[in-house]
């Protein structure tokens, strides 16, 4: 590689204007740690005529963003623009057709293309790269495909959305309720302006399937996996659970069982004061169960334009320090799809929030739906709320199978003294 490595950027929003301003002021860092010299030739967004803050030499600015991986002098497409499909889409892949070098932080395009881009990437002998698709500045990815690269992994689980935590974690402080609490992560920045794949775990899902890729050495998973976001996580159940001695975390989950991947996005309860009950606010934890090492936990800012810039750039010096490898760590030719878990068959214990008409004999048929369902109950207590003539029932179970949940959930659904729909939360041991 040439000493001076010329870089075309697509996407000069949050993350692209940052990082641009970032590499030419640690322009000389990097060359003293990578030897080489990065410069940003070329710029594209969607509307050129945009007035940004960030000023940028009118030269720099090309307006057709496709015709950038035809131009001989590029090496590296930086793909700053998002989404799995359209444009970011289009351009990674005629990138990688081009024999340039890519960096995305796309973790929508990476879950869903992530295997035939990789296929492309190793064939042209040129870097795929996307450490700031995962949990922003915590550098997980490489981690994995390198200080990691020594362990078979089992399990890797945690929190890898911070608008998510943000939002349950500041409920839970401020005892306010979940919509109270989007506005002010909306006005803080925490959440975008449509924050609907974070709130519904889709954003955690991509997140994880491409974790899972990486720590298991397999192929993208394209099954449909177990997703479920916070919406209807309410402000009672994060009381109930601390006077449990839990919190309410989204956790992302992925492990090996019986040779099938168990995928999983979800809110959950975890002891209080385990680790990851502990990490609260924009913050990202990941764990890591491997063997030799043990235990790993990386624990950072998640996402935002600094953590975003600081994984891009960890990028970059990789492709500068002529470090090609293959994207997911293995060759392509070498991961192997792998089956899902049947889901239904997953073990856990598990917290219910039954509200219903405060009469006599709700008690008795409400645990005959558990009785019916073989599900054993731990714990109980009856909250009445005599002025509206209702009651909550909180019920803590022993493990069982979510099958069996799932139709205790049927049953009491039908039952006429339960009055909505139950909250039900799995427990996770983490
Ligand atoms: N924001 C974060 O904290 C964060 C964290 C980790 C990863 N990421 C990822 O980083 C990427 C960028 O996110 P962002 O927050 O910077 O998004 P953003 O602020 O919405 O910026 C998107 C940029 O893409 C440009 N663009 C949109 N459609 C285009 C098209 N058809 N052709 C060319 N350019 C187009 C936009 O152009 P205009 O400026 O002209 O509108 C804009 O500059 C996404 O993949 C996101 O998932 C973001």
């Amino acid at each position: 590689m040439k000493n001076k490595v010329i870089i075309a950027m697509v996407g000069f929003g949050n993350i692209g204007s940052y990082f641009y301003k970032t590499l030419l002021k640690n322009k000389k860092l990097i060359a003293l740690k990578t030897g080489k010299i990065p410069i940003i030739k070329y710029i594209s967004a969607k509307n050129l005529k945009k007035n940004r803050k960030t000023k940028i030499p009118k030269s720099k600015w090309v307006k057709n963003s496709l015709s950038l991986v035809y131009l001989k002098d590029v090496d590296i497409i930086i793909e700053l623009i998002g989404g799995s499909e359209g444009m970011a889409k289009k351009l990674v892949f005629s990138a990688l057709k081009n024999k340039k070098h890519v960096i995305t932080a796309n973790k929508s395009l990476i879950a869903k293309y992530g295997d035939e881009l990789s296929k492309i990437a190793e064939k042209n002998k040129v870097n795929l790269e996307y450490e700031a698709s995962v949990a922003g500045g915590v550098p997980i990815i490489r981690s994995i495909k390198q200080g990691l690269i020594a362990n078979k992994i089992s399990k890797i689980y945690g929190i890898l959305n911070g608008t998510t935590n943000f939002i349950l974690s500041t409920m839970e402080k401020s005892g306010k309720p979940f919509n109270d609490v989007l506005s002010k992560a909306k006005k803080l920045g925490f959440a975008e302006s449509n924050p609907v794949s974070d709130l519904n775990g889709n954003d955690a899902a991509d997140k994880i399937k491409i974790l899972s890729s990486l720590a298991f050495n397999k192929k993208i998973s394209n099954e449909k996996i177990l997703v479920e976001g916070i919406q209807n996580i309410n402000l009672v159940d994060i009381i109930h659970a601390k006077s449990l001695g839990y919190k309410i975390k989204l956790l992302g989950i992925s492990e090996i069982r019986k040779n099938k991947l168990v995928q999983r996005v979800h809110p959950c309860l975890v002891v209080k004061n385990s680790y990851i009950g502990n990490i609260d606010g924009v913050l990202n934890a990941i764990i890591v169960d491997g063997f030799p090492v043990g235990r790993s936990i990386l624990q950072g800012e998640g996402a935002g334009p600094g953590p975003t810039t600081s994984a891009i750039i960890s990028d970059l010096c990789s492709i500068l320090r002529e470090n090609i490898n293959y994207p997911f760590g293995v060759s392509s030719l070498l991961r192997k799809r792998i089956q899902n878990f049947d889901i239904s068959n997953h073990i856990c214990s598990s917290y219910l929030r039954i509200e219903v008409k405060d009469i006599p004999g709700v008690l008795s048929s409400i645990t005959k739906n558990f009785a019916k369902n073989h599900i054993s109950i731990k714990n109980l207590i009856q909250l009445p709320d005599k002025k509206n003539k209702k009651a909550d029932i909180i019920i803590i179970t022993h493990e069982n199978l979510e099958k069996n949940f799932n139709k205790l959930l049927l049953n009491l659904s039908k039952n006429n003294f339960v009055t909505q729909r139950p909250t039900f939360i799995r427990i996770e041991k983490v």
